[in-house]
């Protein structure tokens, strides 16, 4: 969609809704569908808006599309990062709304929503593989309605191919149009072609949609959208928009909202949290000031993710150290040891930067854990520069890593590129790195032998159900037996073995010790 498209668009919903509130009347955006198809367009996603972004407080399901699911089941798979996960508990809140139950199997699913994700190629051929197993599905089951949504919807590439390879799916709609999903369903459901609504450009922000949590005592908390870093690997700031902030107040709502239910750890998401209220024109409002509210709020754990180094000021540091309910964890990803590479990643930061303001967020917070994200093998990586990322890991002594081989994303700078490092190498970095980020883990796990340890118990352990897994505040993943009643509570485990990536523990009264 081009600008001027996408302004008639905003100006055309904006005038339904004020006049909706002159007139009471009921709101039909029927008219405003988007029938012809246009694709979504990476160039056009990089031009960031200039025009203000609005906030709509007035999100409703239209009366006619409320009971459209009855007795009908649906299910989403989540292919992405956590904002993906909560965007599919929106979409789950809404669906239940219109009157949906929801189903975990396959084939007593009436709608079937792929939330994808597009960050590596990898994710992406999951989601063509799972697009090809549901043919036969529809098939014999043509009332099942397919939709596919997440940033993958965001790419042009990725419609074209469902339009020319996939025509069993019934729906393509994009992140920026989650709160359209009644109207585009009822579409599907009553169109027999494929409904495509994919906007290129950012959206407003939506405030007050239903949401479906899926957890009763851990809960996600938007308090951005989009990203305007560009790192040159990345295709985030293309399918994610631009940066965009919740305000204050609203977050702070929602979660006075989930302590008052009784939640005990809440995870603030964006994908560059500490460009958060940059773009608050009305106040000079940031990281810092936020998590210096939240804090009072009495709410047992406060995370935060993801962090980009650029942005993490002095003022959040003072106020991460003072504790309480803001857990001694850092995800601070580097993704290379090298400052050259750094520089052709467009990172804006070189090794010693990051390296000072990783030295001073240990000062101020000396039991904090520390991960990191690292990608191998970008474009003409040199073993010497590699080489720097494992010396990076050693210095910087990371509780864990979260690393990746460089996948080339369509329309972003680095996949223009030449690359001379070959596959293999690559994988051999990876397994190297691997080597060196387990040793560390391991070291550092095994310090926490005989030590009692505040746990969040999440649940069965994945492997055991006779065990309960759940993590400490420095978000290290800890086994143990123990009650189930105790699943969404807090309790003091000892830990009696280190594992590479887990504690082995066991329940004790006494409490905890630092
Ligand atoms: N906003 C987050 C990143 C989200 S993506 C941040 O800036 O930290 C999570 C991780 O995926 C990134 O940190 C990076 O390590 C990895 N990643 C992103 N694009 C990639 C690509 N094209 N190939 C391989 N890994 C990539
Ligand atoms: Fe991607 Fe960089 Fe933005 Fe993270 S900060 S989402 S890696 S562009
Ligand atoms: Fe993937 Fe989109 Fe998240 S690309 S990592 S789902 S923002």
């Amino acid at each position: 969609m081009n600008e001027e498209q996408r302004k008639e668009q905003t100006q055309a919903m904006e005038g339904t809704s004020s006049a909706d509130k002159k007139s009471g009347q009921k709101k039909d955006y029927s008219q405003y569908f988007q029938t012809t198809y246009i694709p979504p367009d990476l160039k056009q996603a990089k031009k960031r808006g200039k025009e203000d972004v609005s906030v709509h407080y007035d999100f409703e399901i239209p009366e006619d599309m409320q009971g459209i699911g009855k007795g009908k089941k649906f299910l989403i798979r989540t292919y992405g990062c956590q904002m993906n996960e909560h965007d599919s508990e929106n979409m789950a809140g809404i669906l239940l709304q219109m009157g949906f139950e929801s189903t975990s199997l396959t084939e007593e699913a009436d709608v079937i929503l792929l939330n994808t994700c597009a960050i590596r190629e990898n994710a992406e051929n999951k989601v063509f593989g799972e697009i090809g197993n549901l043919k036969p599905m529809k098939r014999d089951n043509p009332g099942l309605i397919v939709g596919v949504c997440g940033c993958m919807s965001q790419e042009e590439s990725v419609v074209n191919r469902i339009l020319q390879k996939h025509q069993h799916v019934d729906l393509i709609f994009g992140t920026h149009n989650i709160h359209r999903l009644p109207e585009l369903l009822k579409n599907a459901i009553f169109n027999k072609e494929m409904v495509v609504e994919v906007w290129s450009k950012e959206g407003d922000i939506i405030e007050n949609m239903p949401r479906a949590r899926k957890g009763h005592f851990q809960g996600w908390v938007n308090i951005m959208y989009g990203c305007d870093k560009f790192c040159t690997y990345c295709i985030v700031p293309y399918t994610r928009g631009k940066e965009r902030s919740r305000r204050p107040e609203d977050i702070i709502e929602e979660v006075r909202h989930l302590a008052r239910n009784g939640y005990k750890e809440i995870t603030l998401l964006g994908q560059n949290v500490n460009a958060y209220g940059k773009d608050l024109a009305d106040m000079d409002y940031g990281l810092g000031d936020l998590m210096d509210e939240i804090r009072k709020i009495d709410i047992p754990r406060v995370r935060f993710t993801t962090s980009h180094p650029r942005d993490f000021d002095d003022h959040l540091i003072e106020v991460l150290a003072k504790g309480g309910n803001l857990v001694e964890h850092i995800h601070l990803p580097v993704q290379s040891g090298n400052s050259e590479v750094l520089k052709l990643m467009a990172r804006k930061y070189t090794r010693e930067q990051y390296v000072e303001l990783a030295e001073k967020i240990k000062k101020a917070m000396p039991h904090a854990s520390f991960t990191t994200d690292i990608i191998v093998g970008f474009p003409n990586e040199t073993e010497e520069q590699f080489e720097d990322t494992l010396s990076l890991m050693k210095e910087m002594d990371y509780d864990s890593a979260y690393t990746y081989i460089y996948s080339p994303r369509e329309g972003t700078p680095a996949a223009k590129m030449e690359d001379n490092v070959p596959m293999d190498v690559k994988k051999d970095r990876l397994q190297r790195l691997n080597a060196v980020v387990n040793d560390i883990s391991a070291r550092k796990n095994k310090a926490y032998e005989g030590k009692v340890v505040e746990v969040l118990v999440e649940g069965e352990s994945k492997k055991n159900p006779d065990v309960l897994m759940g993590r400490t505040r420095t978000n290290k993943l800890v086994n143990f037996r123990g009650q189930k009643t105790s699943i969404g509570e807090l309790i003091n485990v000892k830990i009696t073995e280190a594992k590479t990536w887990s504690l082995d523990g066991e329940v004790t009264e006494t409490a905890e010790v630092k």
